[in-house]
């Protein structure tokens, strides 16, 4: 009896353990493009596809691509944001985006064009995650909708370390 009592205990704390690890395991592990899903149904910011500066274009983009932009044909863009976000980016301050803000920038090849070539993300992650540049996380989408960088990405941040005054956000794109 006294046996048994010991061995349900272990047995309970064992699936106690397990449990809490595979709850850790599958938070860091959580697939990026879930963050993504059906942004196309979020807030868009751009009524129409802008015209992408060329150099941008070849910049604003995955850090190693496979094939080089060709810097003269032109690139169109849309910018969406979740819900989490809207408010501020709506604002008229330069306020801070809240954490679990997400911006999605289609990167299109015409201006009419409904498939694009690739997806930058930004994710507003929680305080300290990446305090001098804003705490945002990086990300790029293939055309695929498979994530082919994420993270903390100097290459972007690079450009968008020019816009701190504006957390990071360029929002030129859009008129209030
Ligand atoms: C050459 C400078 C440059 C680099 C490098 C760059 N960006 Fe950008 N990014 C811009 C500019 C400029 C805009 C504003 C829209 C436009 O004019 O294309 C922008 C806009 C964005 C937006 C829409 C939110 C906003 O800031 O208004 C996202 C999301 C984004 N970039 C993600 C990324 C990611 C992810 C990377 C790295 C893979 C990256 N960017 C690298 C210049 C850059």
């Amino acid at each position: 009896m006294e046996q048994l009592k010991t061995r349900t205990l272990f047995f309970t704390i064992f699936s106690l353990f397990f449990a809490l690890f595979s709850f850790v395991f599958s938070a860091t592990t959580e697939d990026p493009s879930a963050k993504i899903a059906n942004y196309t149904k979020w807030r868009k910011l751009t009524p129409n596809a802008v015209l992408m500066p060329s150099n941008v274009a070849a910049l604003c983009a995955a850090p190693n691509p496979n094939q080089p932009e060709d810097p003269h044909k032109d690139k169109f863009f849309n910018v969406y944001i979740n819900s989490i976000g809207e408010k501020t980016m709506l604002g008229h301050n330069p306020a801070k985006f809240p954490v679990g803000t997400v911006i999605v920038k289609e990167k299109l090849p015409s201006k009419n064009s409904s498939t694009p070539e690739l997806l930058t993300v930004m994710i507003k992650r929680e305080t300290g995650y990446n305090s001098e540049h804003g705490d945002w996380q990086y990300l790029v989408f293939d055309s695929t909708g498979t994530n082919t960088a994420s993270g903390k990405l100097d290459n972007c941040i690079k450009c968008h370390d020019s816009q701190k005054n504006q957390d990071f956000v360029y929002k030129n794109y859009f008129q209030k």
